[in-house]
């Protein structure tokens, strides 16, 4: 998989926005629209934040962008604090010009019995936006990409997963105490994933040292979901030097 290392994360994001940005731009000069697929979690943040600076400061529209977020956690609802709905409009679409209708975020309300159903929509969706162009990733400390822990499929779409006991961990200080954290959540899959046209993958600080080098260069095994991504040819990681530094 292609790195590119930046001395930290502020510039790392830049550049990120930046891509994402000349996207929307040559889309819109094209007449299309623009399909991205969104991570949450903190690593995304920093990008967020310039791509609204792009908006305010410098005029980009997203008037053309359609979304599509990896996951959500189930149940959660729509308004908490901790659900990703809520932080992505936190972070990104209530300070740009993003036509509501085009934001997708898998739902924590929906009913367990139409989770499947809501599952395959979700899919057919993003086929019918025409796939996503650009999709941005963060990685777990274990190695998931969306929520896709370790063993996922490599053939896995859309679904409800059961989170890793070390992603509860790692994400229970967004929550009041561990046991209020869901056990479950929806999360596009690996398959899904993997048709993304392009996939830049984020990973900043000492926690992801050493998933990165196994994501990166050690085998393609569904044990590092993010080692998976060696088989698309238009992924790339970006990295603060600190995460990249067990690399060879
Ligand atoms: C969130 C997501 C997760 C995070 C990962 C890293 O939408 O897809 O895979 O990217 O858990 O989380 P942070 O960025 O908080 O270290």
């Amino acid at each position: 998989i292609p790195v590119r290392i930046y001395p930290d994360l502020k510039e790392g994001s830049k550049f990120a926005a930046r891509e994402i940005a000349d996207l929307i731009r040559s889309k819109q000069a094209a007449g299309q629209s623009c399909v991205l697929g969104l991570a949450t979690g903190s690593t995304p943040r920093s990008t967020y934040a310039e791509l609204v600076r792009l908006h305010k400061e410098e005029g980009l529209s997203f008037k053309n962008v359609i979304t599509f977020n990896l996951d959500e956690y189930y149940p959660i609802d729509t308004d908490a604090l901790q659900s990703y709905n809520r932080f992505m409009h936190v972070h990104l679409f209530d300070h740009i010009d993003i036509d509501p209708k085009n934001i997708h975020i898998p739902s924590g309300e929906i009913p367990k019995e139409e989770v499947k159903k809501y599952c395959l929509e979700y899919e057919r969706m993003i086929e019918e936006a025409g796939g996503i162009d650009l999709q941005v990733l963060g990685i777990g400390n274990n190695g998931h990409i969306g929520f896709n822990e370790p063993g996922s499929s490599i053939l896995s779409r859309t679904r409800l997963v059961t989170l890793d006991n070390s992603t509860r961990i790692a994400n229970s200080h967004e929550f009041a105490n561990i046991s209020e954290m869901p056990r479950l959540a929806i999360t596009m899959g690996i398959s899904t994933i993997l048709k993304a046209k392009r996939i830049l993958l984020m990973a900043w600080g000492p926690a992801k040292t050493f998933v990165v080098q196994k994501a990166v260069e050690d085998n393609v095994t569904e044990q590092i979901p993010a080692s998976l991504l060696q088989q698309h040819n238009e992924s790339l990681f970006i990295l603060d030097e600190i995460a990249a530094s067990d690399l060879t």
